[in-house]
């Protein structure tokens, strides 16, 4: 496919690429929020530009595209930006896996006067994961890149993909153990396998840290069946407000990690069943009666699923309402008094059995040196991030581009043990649900100091006098 062609096919997945009318413009009128249609002509001839003298086999092709435009006179005077991808292989029946794909940001200015196009300006740079890149992308920019139906166009001249593909697929199935029904099923799950590597590369593309996407044990699961089975997207409600805590005056540490001083039970896993919130808040509670009493015990999550009906057990809940709960039953019984199933049974809790209490529960400062503080002082925190990317992250500190991993759509809950750098890079160390056999030993490290992806929105913590 030319790529004048694929840019078209990029374009019309673009939101708002049906045919509308252009709205009539002041002159000297400028706004990001360009038609993709108006954007077309431009792009077409920035990407012309970009690939004039290149080998066939090394053309860039377009990925995402925005701009706005200056009006004149009779000219116009186009900013736009785009991702162009590179592949550095002359030769398709050669190349490997798209792994090998390259990302560019560019910036061109563009000056159409009368249909003639000059190219006035032109910037391009890797998508280097550790430029700091402040400015606000648009998520409708980026949702084209990662549109999984932007896949067959993109793939169908690598020869040896499927190949290639089965041959990981296959590798996958055997080290995590999966089963299928069918033929077809098989068949369908190596689709989607496929897909989410293509998914994964771009996720690794557009991350500004250190960590690495790709295979892990939910590859073969679609986007939907992610959020649907793992998620919780009770979170982005408003949560109910609870007593801001005393500040901690004392500096934060340098660094600090509550698994090395004993107060962090093992990795869990919450099946499927999206009870994050529940392990969220036992793992805090873990900690508070550990700084308290000096033990560590291992707290009942099915206890919160069966028994505290303010919280939907598998569809999602809140800490808020967990910790309102444990405080009205009378307190938490342990992991092995009241065991794990990973769905609702009927409530069989019994005040006899209970091991810890709780008096309290309140809200964590939004300023991310603040929770720092916090935390070294008083333990593991629960907070509720976005889960962007969670689903291919294998290791090292994540930090996906805001408006990819906005604030504002949380849909996961997760205990923050520690923080420290990672050569110069500041992390929180985040102990999440999903097994060991998930991320770095049943880690994420997230970056810190930036709010990504809402880590400092939704921070709380039982209190126990
Ligand atoms: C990003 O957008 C916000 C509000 O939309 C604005 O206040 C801020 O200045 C922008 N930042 C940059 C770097 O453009
Ligand atoms: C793989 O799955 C089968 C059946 O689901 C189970 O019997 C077996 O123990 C599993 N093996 C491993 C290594 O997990
Ligand atoms: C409920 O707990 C009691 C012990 O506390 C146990 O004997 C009983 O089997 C449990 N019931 C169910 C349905 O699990
Ligand atoms: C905390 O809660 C426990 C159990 O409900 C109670 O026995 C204790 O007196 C409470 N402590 C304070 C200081 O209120
Ligand atoms: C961690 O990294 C940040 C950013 O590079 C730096 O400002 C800070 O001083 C570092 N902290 C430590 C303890 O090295």
């Amino acid at each position: 496919m030319a790529p004048w062609l694929q840019l078209l096919a990029l374009l019309a997945l673009l939101p708002g690429a049906a045919p509308r009318p252009v709205k009539p413009r002041a002159a000297d009128s400028e706004a990001w929020e360009l038609a993709p249609l108006e954007l077309l002509e431009p792009a077409r001839f920035a990407l012309e530009m970009y690939n004039r003298g290149r080998a066939a086999g090394k053309r860039a092709m377009l990925g995402a595209v925005r701009g706005r435009v200056r009006r004149a006179g009779e000219g116009s005077l186009y900013s736009l930006e785009a991702t162009l991808e590179e592949t550095p292989c002359n030769d398709p029946t050669v190349c490997q896996l798209p792994v090998s794909k390259k990302t560019l940001l560019c910036s061109f200015e563009i000056l159409d006067e009368l249909g003639k196009h000059i190219l006035l300006r032109r910037d391009c740079g890797p998508v280097d994961t550790k430029v700091t890149d402040n400015r606000n992308w648009t998520l409708n920019s980026f949702l084209p890149l990662l549109n999984k139906d932007s896949f067959p166009q993109t793939l169908l001249p690598f020869q040896d993909f499927s190949v290639k593909m089965t041959s990981i697929f296959k590798e996958f199935v055997t080290t995590y153990n999966r089963t299928y029904d069918s033929k077809e099923e098989t068949q369908w799950r190596l689709t989607v396998f496929a897909r989410n590597m293509v998914r994964a590369q771009k996720i690794q593309a557009l991350d500004r840290g250190t960590a690495q996407y790709g295979v892990t044990k939910f590859s073969d699961l679609t986007e939907e069946e992610f959020h649907t089975i793992y998620l919780n997207p009770l979170l982005r409600e408003k949560h109910s407000k609870m007593h801001p805590a005393t500040s901690v005056n004392d500096p934060a540490p340098p660094e600090w990690d509550w698994r090395k001083k004993g107060a962090v039970t093992k990795v869990k896993d919450q099946g499927m069943c999206g009870s994050c919130w529940a392990f969220s808040v036992t793992g805090n509670v873990e900690g508070q009666w550990f700084l308290k009493e000096g033990t560590l015990l291992s707290l009942s999550e099915q206890e919160l699923l069966d028994c505290d009906k303010m919280d939907k057990a598998c569809l999602g809940g809140l800490p808020s309402s967990a910790y309102m709960a444990i405080k009205s039953l009378g307190g938490l019984e342990t992991e092995d008094d009241y065991k794990y199933l990973g769905h609702m049974e009927a409530c069989n809790f019994s005040e006899e059995k209970v091991k810890v209490y709780i008096n309290d529960s309140v809200d964590l400062s939004q300023n991310e040196q603040k929770l720092a503080a916090w935390l070294a002082k008083k333990g593991p925190i629960s907070v509720a991030i976005n889960a962007f990317g969670m689903q291919f992250y294998r290791h090292g500190i994540a930090r996906p581009l805001r408006p990819l991993c906005s604030p504002w759509f949380i849909d996961h809950a997760v205990l923050i043990v520690g923080y420290g750098n990672r050569s110069d890079i500041p992390f929180w160390a985040i102990k999440n649900s999903w097994g060991t056999d998930w991320g770095e030993e049943g880690y994420y490290y997230l970056h810190r100091g930036s709010g990504a992806c809402g880590v400092n929105t939704m921070a709380t913590s039982a209190v126990v006098n």
